[in-house]
């Protein structure tokens, strides 16, 4: 097993506009209405032969797997459905996708769905040809082979997995949510397809969208954050805050699906340039505890690690303020995100997490791997008072 490369958030030099960073965007997007019915054409100018389409029973259900079948048939691509994945995707249906994988000689994955479709989908093609369990690469750049390549087709507005070099995969012994990262894990296309995302329910879009501005605020607030990196961060933001709340109040609203798919994918790349960092440390430890949708958890910490960063990256947050279009406070982003919330009919997080769990939750968030990432520094203790401050007064401070 090769070396464990250094976090790049520890390895940056220089500071503000003079900081080191990397800009690399592997993944060729294809937006539009109806670009979905191009994926048997994709997948032949990728050379492939036989395709693994990843999903889940509900998409299935919805009909929106067959006809991406139908169109790698219609190019002469053996087609193979996998369609085990659960929300909150579990190392178990990697590997066993990836068993699957190897029984039928696959060389492409499809990843039809939500994120946990397409992240199941990235990790089956990274297991394939490097082997072993998905905790064996969790680290930073330790990949020691080229994954087969992914074609990305995602069915909600948020994930933004369809352009990013991660991979969030549950390892079901450790209850931990581990961050398969690596530009290699990048899908070689997207295909966004507005369309695919009129079916989505209320709920579901209110917990994904939240989920691509959480993308944004991540990727914005992060150490490795760079110029080009605020510009998607700021752009996703303001394409979530005007969308948004459309989109969920009719999802027939065409021109609000098209805008969070967009706010999707620029979100996505924001934070592919970067790293997820506090939101996502808080909102993972929920989820690996309690099985809540990522969205939700996103929705239901962000304010409160915003709160903590503000004396960091005040500017930051007066920018993003204005990308709301709600003045130039910092403090009135936090205050807008709380709105969203509560307009979304987002649980709060003192619905979502216990009292008694306040120490194994402020200790999975400290142990993420993006918690470098975050621009002030913050270990066990820092993340479990961000809970309990959430919890109000009555729990005791420890
Ligand atoms: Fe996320």
């Amino acid at each position: 097993m090769a070396t464990t490369p250094i976090h790049p958030a520890l390895a940056r030099t220089g500071e503000g506009i003079c900081a080191s960073g990397t800009f690399h965007m592997p993944t060729r997007a294809e937006f539009g209405r109806g670009v979905a019915a191009s994926v048997g054409d994709e997948g032949r100018g990728l050379g492939a032969t036989r395709a693994l389409l990843v999903t889940d029973p509900g998409i299935r259900a919805a009909g929106l797997a067959d006809p991406v079948a139908a169109s790698l048939a219609a190019a002469g691509i053996a087609v193979t459905v996998f369609d085990h994945v659960q929300p909150n995707p579990r190392d178990v249906h990697c590997i066993e996708g990836a068993e699957l994988a190897r029984a039928e000689e696959i060389d492409l994955l499809v990843g039809v769905g939500g994120g946990s479709p397409i992240d199941t989908a990235k990790c089956i093609a990274l297991l394939v040809t490097n082997g072993g369990h998905p905790r064996d690469w969790e680290d930073f750049g330790a990949l020691q082979h080229n994954p087969l390549p992914v074609i990305a087709l995602p069915t909600t507005a948020g994930t933004g997995s369809e352009v990013s070099p991660s991979a969030i995969i549950t390892d079901t012994v450790r209850r931990k949510k581990m961050n398969l990262f690596d530009p290699r894990i990048c899908p070689r296309v997207a295909l966004v397809d507005p369309d695919l995302t009129l079916a989505a329910p209320p709920a579901l879009t209110a917990a994904t969208g939240m989920d691509a501005l959480s993308h944004a605020v991540d990727s914005l607030h992060c150490r490795l954050a760079t110029p080009a990196s605020d510009a998607m961060a700021l752009e996703g933001a303001r394409l979530v805050g005007g969308y948004l709340e459309r989109a969920v109040a009719d999802g027939s609203d065409l021109e609000a699906r098209c805008g969070m798919a967009q706010a999707s994918l620029v979100a996505g790349l924001a934070v592919g340039i970067t790293d997820v960092s506090g939101c996502h440390c808080l909102a993972e430890a929920v989820g690996a505890v309690y099985d809540h949708p990522h969205g939700v958890c996103c929705a239901a910490t962000m304010p409160v690690i915003m709160e903590y960063n503000l004396p960091a990256v005040a500017e930051k947050y007066a920018r993003l303020a204005a990308a709301f279009g709600v003045g130039t406070h910092p403090e009135v982003a936090i205050a807008e995100v709380r709105r969203l919330n509560a307009a979304l009919a987002i649980p709060p997080l003192a619905e979502l997490i216990a009292a008694d769990d306040l120490d194994l939750l402020a200790e999975k968030a400290a142990a993420n791997t993006s918690a470098p990432s975050n621009p002030r520094e913050a270990g066990a203790a820092e993340f479990r008072e961000m809970f309990r401050s959430e919890l109000g007064g009555a729990v005791a401070v420890a």
